[in-house]
Order: structure tokens, then C-alpha cells, then sequence
């Protein structure tokens, strides 16, 4: 007898390629147990979510706001997503501070999942990737100014990853 994988499809949201990082973590680590495909959500139009048993979103949070595609695609396809097992995560440095790192107490995530009105299977956040070095010189004294009136890492020199990968197969061994 043959045990049929369930389906999986990934799709993520990023800008400096930490999301995808995450998601490819995932992916990795569910290889066995799944039949999975990863994607990023600009190219997700290639692929019917209906064919898939399970769906992840995973989204970062860019001044105030997960980007405007994330929103389309879960509006687009509200109906599928009601009838499937899903995640959706967000990642950004809010998430860093203890008492915002819940969905529940992660503002850009309760805000988010309210105004695009869907109640994922399973919801998660955590705190993201911070590579000042990477960053052109705007953005830079922006994400510098923030994170000094929030009691951030501020040395514009360094990488800063914060993600707590704990938490991540924690989010894991629930799929
Ligand atoms: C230009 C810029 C703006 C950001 N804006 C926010 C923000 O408003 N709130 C927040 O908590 N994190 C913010 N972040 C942190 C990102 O969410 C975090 O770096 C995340 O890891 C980025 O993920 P990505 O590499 O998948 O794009 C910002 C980062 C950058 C570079």
C-alpha cells in the first residue's frame, strides 16, 4: 500500500531574500513527509492552488506594510484558501521585541490578516534579517532612524539576523 504525500505549495513575499530563505528552510525539512512547490508570489500565477492540498505564505513587512501582492493573492483566491490547511507567516524586526512577537501581539500581522479578512489554519511571525551593508544610502539612515528610537542594532557596518530558527521548526513540526 502507498501512503499519497500531501501537497504542498510555498509561496513567498521578499524583497532582500530572507523570506525565501525561510521558506526554502521549510521546504527542506518537510521534503520527505510532502510533495512540495516553492515560489515566489510574483510567479504564482503559473500554478492552480486548487491542485494543493496544503498552502504556506510567508511575507516580510517593508515600511508599515507586507507588499501589495500579498494582498491580491489572498483576495483573489479567498475561496481556496477557506478549504485548504493554511500557513501564513510574516517576517520583520518588530518581531525581534518579546512582547510583539505573537501573532496576536505583532501589530503588522493583526492588521494585516483584519483588513484582508482570512483566519489561516496556522499563523506565525518572526523577527527578520537586518543587512545594513546591503542597503542604498536612504534606506539606511531610514531603518538607522527607526531603529534608534526603537532600541535597535545600529551598527551600520553589520548583518544583523534575528530570526529565531527555534521558532521555525517549532512553526514546522505543526505542518
Ligand atoms: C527598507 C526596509 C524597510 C523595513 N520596514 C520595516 C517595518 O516597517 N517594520 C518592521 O518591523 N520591519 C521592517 N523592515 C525589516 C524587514 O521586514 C526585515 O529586514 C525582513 O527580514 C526582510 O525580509 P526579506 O529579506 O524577505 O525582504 C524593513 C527592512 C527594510 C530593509
Amino acid at each position: 500500500m502507498f501512503w499519497k504525500k500531501s501537497k504542498l505549495i510555498i509561496l513567498y513575499s521578499t524583497v532582500d531574500g530572507h523570506t525565501k530563505h525561510i521558506c526554502e528552510y521549510i521546504s527542506k525539512k518537510l521534503n520527505n513527509k510532502k510533495k512540495i512547490q516553492i515560489s515566489s508570489i510574483e510567479e504564482s500565477k503559473k500554478f492552480d492552488l486548487n491542485k494543493y492540498d496544503e498552502i504556506i505564505i510567508g511575507a516580510s513587512v517593508r515600511y508599515g506594510y507586507h507588499r501589495k501582492n500579498v494582498y491580491s493573492l489572498i483576495e483573489t483566491n479567498k475561496e481556496i484558501l477557506e478549504q485548504k490547511k493554511t500557513t501564513f507567516f510574516s517576517l520583520n524586526l518588530t518581531a525581534r521585541k518579546e512582547e510583539k512577537n505573537t501573532p496576536e501581539t505583532n501589530p503588522y500581522v493583526f492588521k494585516f490578516l483584519k483588513k484582508v479578512n482570512w483566519e489561516p489554519t496556522i499563523k506565525d511571525v518572526f523577527a527578520g534579517r537586518l543587512d545594513y551593508p546591503k542597503l542604498d544610502f536612504l534606506n539606511k539612515l531610514a531603518i538607522l532612524f527607526i531603529m534608534i528610537i526603537t532600541n535597535g542594532p545600529k551598527d551600520t557596518s553589520k548583518t544583523y539576523e534575528l530570526t529565531d530558527w527555534k521558532r521555525v521548526d517549532a512553526l514546522i513540526n505543526k505542518l
